[in-house]
């Protein structure tokens, strides 16, 4: 936003975080990010008061946590208290316009409504002036910024005529591509900017994710079925995806999805089909079927190890997928679990996510080097996808493992036959 010439201002109530973000230090990993807000940052500005920036802008954005509920369901307890927050502050303020209370966070449908009546409920009897959109988010971790610079569209749902004007000005660099061209230099087309209602527009954000790990868990499913008929999926995701109406991205076979998303909107999207007693027969299979991807890790090791009692297994990756240090829903970390509880000796391997792997899991043995991790191992699994990995020098790799030297790729990263020349075993998902 700052970026594309406006000024922000980010409110967060943890006050290390602000703080450090004020020290120009990221809570997170996001390749790009630091130096981006360097440059911007005479245009930004942190703070953990809600109520003096809800009267100074023009446009807010909620953009909280919406963890997952023990149902399923998504919990609305941190835009609620900031929807309280606004409708607080704006008591009392007289406003030019009304104030744009953008719904960023992913909220099942419905909850535009939800907020604007916590708001009008935070001002009490007071009349206030504001309007509620939603405007889902499509950007990927690891690739944010460009994701952000050059989205594919733009979602909004707004009932008043006003609140979308306001929107569209918002946006209006992004969507005539219309900033400074550095970040890249490819001339870019208008991007289409998709208006609704806000039901749908919320709707949209689920059905995106879901439909993409259905697509994911459509071809683990072929590649499982490959894998007995002796076809190769990577043939397989080519041939198909060349039809424009498949298409060829998100047709990688391997452990499967994870993040702080995929596992998360799919789960309340099927809550939110049986608040409504219909049976999300689809969802539900394409959740069993991401499942027994981590389960079919833990065969493949089983088979060629026989027992997993004493031996020792490297984890080459451990965030969930590549560029980034979220190990949330990691694949990772529930084929570390379910190997440590078999006996097998964990290490993992991870260029940015080790410390934050060591915090979550302290059983689990932490390296910050490939090899170390593949020091004495009977077996290495890639379970992340890094490029780093693809450079692995397998002939070292050889030399530190220990028999049956087995290298299972989650990822189907690397060349079964360099591997193999390596002298290691290999074991791919759906490649034969
Ligand atoms: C996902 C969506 O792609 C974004 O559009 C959306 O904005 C975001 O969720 C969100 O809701 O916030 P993200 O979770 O960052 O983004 O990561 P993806 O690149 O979508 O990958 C998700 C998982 O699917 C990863 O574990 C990845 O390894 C896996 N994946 C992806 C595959 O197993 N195969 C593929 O072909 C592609």
């Amino acid at each position: 936003m700052a970026h594309t010439g406006h000024r922000v201002t980010l409110v967060d109530i943890n006050e290390a975080r602000v703080a450090g973000l004020e020290r120009g230090e990221l809570p997170i990993y996001e390749p790009g990010l630091e130096v981006l807000m360097a440059k911007g940052a005479d245009r930004i500005s942190f703070t953990t008061e809600l109520a003096p920036m809800v009267r100074e802008v023009d446009v807010l954005f909620v953009a909280v946590d919406t963890p997952q509920g023990e149902d399923g369901s998504a919990n609305l307890s941190s835009v609620a208290a900031v929807a309280m927050g606004v409708g607080r502050a704006l008591v009392g303020t007289c406003r030019e316009r009304p104030l744009v209370v953008v719904n960023k966070s992913t909220v099942p449908v419905g909850s535009s409504d939800y907020v604007s009546m916590l708001i009008q409920e935070g001002a009490g009897e007071a009349e206030v002036d504001y309007r509620v959109v939603s405007n889902p988010e499509f950007l990927r971790e690891g690739s944010a910024i460009y994701d952000s610079f050059f989205p594919e569209r733009i979602v909004l749902g707004a009932d008043q005529r006003d609140a979308l004007d306001t929107m569209r000005a918002l946006y209006e660099p992004i969507i005539e591509q219309a900033f400074p061209t550095e970040l890249d230099p490819r001339p870019k087309s208008a991007v289409p900017f998709v208006t609704t209602d806000l039901a749908s527009a919320e709707m949209i954000k689920y059905a995106a994710n879901a439909f993409l790990a259905t697509k994911i868990s459509f071809i683990n499913e072929i590649a499982t079925i490959c894998e007995l008929v002796g076809a190769d999926v990577s043939s397989v995701a080519y041939g198909m995806g060349l039809d424009e109406r498949i298409g060829s991205r998100f047709l990688s076979a391997g452990i499967g999805w994870g993040g702080s998303c995929f596992p998360k909107d799919v789960a309340a999207l099927r809550a939110l089909a049986r608040e409504y007693d219909h049976e999300p027969l689809l969802l539900d299979a394409t959740v069993a079927v991401n499942e027994r991807q981590r389960k079919r890790v833990v065969a493949k090791l089983q088979r060629e190890l026989h027992t997993l009692k004493g031996k020792r297994v490297a984890l080459l990756g451990l965030a969930f997928k590549p560029n980034t240090d979220d190990l949330r829903e990691a694949p990772s970390m529930e084929i570390a679990r379910c190997l440590d509880s078999r006996g097998a000796r964990v290490v993992g391997y991870d260029p940015v996510a080790g410390k934050a792997a060591m915090k979550q899991f302290p059983s689990l043995k932490v390296t910050f080097d490939p090899y170390e991790a593949l020091e004495g191992a009977h077996a290495a699994v890639v379970t992340t996808e890094w490029e780093e990995f693809r450079e692995l020098d397998l002939d070292r790799a050889t030399s530190l493992m220990k028999e049956p030297s087995l290298l299972v790729d989650g990822r189907n990263l690397l060349d079964p036959s360099d591997v193999r020349d390596a002298g290691l075993s290999y074991r791919g998902f759906g490649r034969g």
